[in-house]
């Protein structure tokens, strides 16, 4: 099927239209980023896509330029010096998918502004791209993903940016990709458009498909959302949540309401993968990790080298119903080896003495 003629491409105002009609005063909030120094993006680039200008759609290779230059080969590259052996098969198809991709932005190249950004420079840009350093970047996000190797159907990436993981998460799942801000918006539509014509159900275009979701085994859809319908998706449905880089830009409300659909979402033993940098939080006033131990998740695994070596700490945690009471958490905090199922004191003591004393070692 042509490209054009698919009913699922939307246009800005497709977008404008569902954001006009379905947010009001109790749930506007939930439609970006609460307002910080780095919205307003003075000096460091203000076309990104975390600005007041970037969030604002401009045409497809325009906005896939903006969100690439984001993506920082110089740090992703550090992966390379990491022990992790990813898989070759996922490294394959995401660049596959980010050359399909290029091609069009190349194609396409003549509706960039030379106001804002130099058409030369863009050109340059994607001409000399390597996609296999963001392939290999995504490729550390599945190896966490799977960590539990438990079978995995739906999947919801929250904060989709460039698609990255649909890209790998790309036969045989149902997936949800929930965003708010409208450049990131459209251009995850058009990308799924490019790349899954047939997979792609797209609430601006087509609602209905929305208010009976079928997730049977044989379906493999990708569902494209704002965040304010979170609550269309089902209850008890999801095998893996995916949160790379957006629960410590979000503002605090966004949050909690994230988690909560979270928490009614996810399926028993449900993986919940988070990566960023858990002390950057500029709008939040309390921890990510304290509100999902309070749902009733558990971390079951935490990436313990340094921030820097992946971009944020890679974070696992599970849909385990741990139950948070004041006797758990206190337990939690102490975790003393109680082999025997005694109250030992001197192991208490002991086990704390070590926690402390390891501070920082790099063990
Ligand atoms: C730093 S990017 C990370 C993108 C992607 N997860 C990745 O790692 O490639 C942050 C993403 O969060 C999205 N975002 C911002 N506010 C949001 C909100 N209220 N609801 C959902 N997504 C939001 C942005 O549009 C953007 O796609």
């Amino acid at each position: 099927m042509e490209e054009n003629n698919r009913p699922q491409l939307i246009s800005k105002e497709d977008f404008l239209s569902i954001m006009d009609s379905e947010l009001n005063d109790e749930n506007s909030y939930l439609a970006g980023w609460y307002p910080n120094k780095i919205i307003e993006g003075k000096g460091i680039g203000s076309i990104r896509p975390w600005t007041k200008e970037g969030r604002k759609h401009h045409n497809f290779t325009h906005d896939f330029y903006t969100a690439l230059v984001w993506l920082k080969l110089w740090k992703l590259k550090r992966f390379e010096n990491t022990a992790w052996n990813l898989d070759e098969n996922i490294i394959k198809k995401v660049s596959q998918h980010l050359k399909t991709l290029i091609n069009v932005a190349i194609d396409e190249i003549d509706e960039i502004e030379e106001v804002l950004v130099d058409k030369g420079d863009v050109k340059d840009f994607f001409v000399n791209y390597d996609p296999q350093i963001v392939a290999k970047y995504t490729a550390t996000d599945y190896l966490f993903q799977n960590i539990t190797n438990r079978k995995i159907k739906n999947v919801l990436d929250f904060g989709s940016g460039l698609g990255r993981q649909a890209m790998q998460w790309d036969t045989g799942v149902n997936l949800f990709s929930i965003d708010a801000i409208q450049s990131l918006y459209l251009l995850q539509n058009r990308i799924y458009s490019i790349l899954f014509p047939d997979r792609l159900i797209e609430y601006c275009a087509n609602k209905e498909a929305f208010s009976n979701i079928d997730l049977s085994e044989d379906k493999n859809n990708i569902y494209h959302m704002p965040t304010w319908n979170m609550d269309l998706i089902p209850d008890n449905s999801m095998d893996l949540i995916i949160c790379v880089q957006v629960l410590n830009e979000i503002d605090e409300k966004t949050v909690r309401f994230a988690l909560n659909q979270f928490k009614r979402i996810a399926r028993k033993d449900c993986v919940l993968f988070v990566r960023d940098h858990e002390n950057y939080t500029p709008a939040l006033k309390t921890r990510v990790g304290k509100i999902l131990l309070e749902h009733g998740f558990e971390c079951v695994y935490r990436y313990q080298g340094l921030a820097s070596d992946m971009e944020g700490v890679p974070r696992v945690w599970s849909n385990s119903g741990y139950k948070s009471s004041l006797k758990n958490r206190v337990k939690r905090t102490i975790d003393y080896p109680n082999t025997y199922g005694d109250f030992l004191p001197k192991a208490i003591i002991k086990s704390i003495y070590y926690k402390l004393r390891d501070i920082g070692l790099p063990i």
